[in-house]
């Protein structure tokens, strides 16, 4: 090797990849793999988000249902959200405490936080399924649920109740053991309000309160954890709903729908993780042509990806300080295996890497070429680590299913 100095240094502190273990579990072994591959692309945020409508990933001692109903579910969809498929078959799984501690410490040899995310008040029907009592039980049968085996945005969210409040510090006094990480994420996203509308009691809590509205209801809720993690020396984030209805004192936002929320918040003066879904959630299908396993979402191309830019222009230096850095986000509805993760991630975690280590030029003048000429050594390195990326050429190493799979059907939702 010639004698050569290197001056290099990350643009951002938070470099960040999240997983959802909840839709589809990944077995402790796939998540340190994870960790490694996170760690070889200098990503040092993992983002683990354990709980959701589907299932309940984290074992919590003084709540044991969470795990003994909230981990499986009886069967579950197969592909995108409309497909009529479904796998009859049960699926679940969780991670112990020692797991989580493994899983931390291996991390932490990496240089790489875990942020847990616990979602609330959102996405919670495991939970209920497992303890009906935190639904809202003056508005449905709760008793009736069980761990929902589909996808979409679910309308069974938690109560508005001191019960509830109790319960979920204790979850997270448990996951403040195993997590020393400076942030807790809370979810907060995707709460639909008609149980909250149709109950007496959460009306009653909007009247007790003063508040406004169900939106301030939510930001109530997310506000006592803000409070509540703070007194405990940790801040609380969460998805960028959570601006709905005020944003709580110190919180901070994970920007998903876009950038707006990011700009919002960090106008506000609250820090920000730039993830836009129409940008770097790596579910969303790679290539527009009809190869794609489960061709759901925008069409992200490796280049789309390679072009992002995580700080909008719209943003002040200052306020672009608030700007903590950004991640790419995996959720797995339509990802089953190792294999199929590795698909999605692949090769477009390269670009993202380097996007949030980098300081590139603007996204117009970046050069693609160039990168894709230092993807083909990179290329005989992830075949080294085993991941099972898009090819760049050549055939796709999915063998079309006919029918649902094989079409893309799941445009960009309406509603956004
Ligand atoms: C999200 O994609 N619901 C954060």
């Amino acid at each position: 090797m010639p004698y050569l100095t290197i001056e290099d240094a990350p643009r951002f502190r938070w470099r960040g990849l999240m997983l959802d273990v909840a839709r589809h579990f990944m077995p402790k072994e796939g998540v340190l793999r994870y960790l490694d591959l996170m760690a070889a692309h200098k990503l040092n945020v993992f983002h683990f988000h354990l709980t959701d409508d589907q299932g309940w990933r984290i074992e919590i001692q003084r709540h044991p249902r969470l795990t003994e109903i909230g981990s499986w579910r009886a069967r579950t969809k197969t592909g995108h959200r409309a497909s009529p498929l479904w796998e009859e078959k049960p699926h679940g799984g969780y991670y112990t405490r020692d797991d989580i501690r493994e899983i931390v410490a291996y991390a932490a040899e990496r240089h790489i936080t875990v942020v847990p995310e616990i979602d609330v008040p959102g996405h919670s029907q495991a939970a209920i399924a497992a303890y009906p009592e935190l639904g809202n039980t003056d508005v449905i049968d709760t008793t009736a649920l069980s761990v929902w085996d589909t996808w979409g945005i679910n309308p069974n969210v938690l109560a508005p109740t001191d019960n509830t409040l109790r319960f979920y510090e204790g979850v997270f006094e448990e996951v403040l053991e195993l997590f020393p990480s400076e942030f807790v994420h809370v979810g907060g996203d995707e709460c639909p309000k008609d149980q909250w509308r149709r109950s007496k009691t959460a009306q009653a809590r909007i009247r007790e309160l003063g508040l406004a509205d169900e939106d301030e209801l939510q930001s109530w809720f997310i506000g006592h954890f803000d409070s509540w993690l703070a007194a405990r020396g940790r801040r609380l984030i969460g998805w960028d709903e959570i601006l709905e209805g005020g944003l709580a004192e110190g919180a901070a936002v994970s920007s998903w729908r876009g950038y707006a929320g990011g700009i919002a918040a960090a106008r506000a003066g609250h820090d920000v993780v730039m993830c836009p879904e129409q940008q770097v959630y790596l579910d969303h299908r790679q290539d527009p042509g009809p190869e794609e396993p489960v061709p759901i979402g925008w069409v992200r191309t490796l280049e789309d990806v390679y072009r992002f830019e995580p700080v909008p222009p719209e943003l002040t230096p200052d306020e672009a300080r608030h700007v903590l850095g950004t991640q790419a986000n995996l959720w797995t509805e339509v990802m089953e295996d190792h294999a199929r993760v590795d698909y999605q991630a692949f090769p477009r975690l390269a670009a993202f890497a380097e996007v949030a280590w980098s300081a590139l030029p603007d996204p117009a003048e970046r050069d693609f070429d160039g990168f894709q000429r230092r993807m083909t050594a990179h290329y005989r390195r992830l075949d080294a680590l085993g991941v099972a990326y898009r090819p760049p050429t050549g055939p796709l190493p999915w063998q079309r299913r006919p029918g649902v799979l094989g079409r893309p059907i799941d445009g960009p939702p309406p509603s956004r």
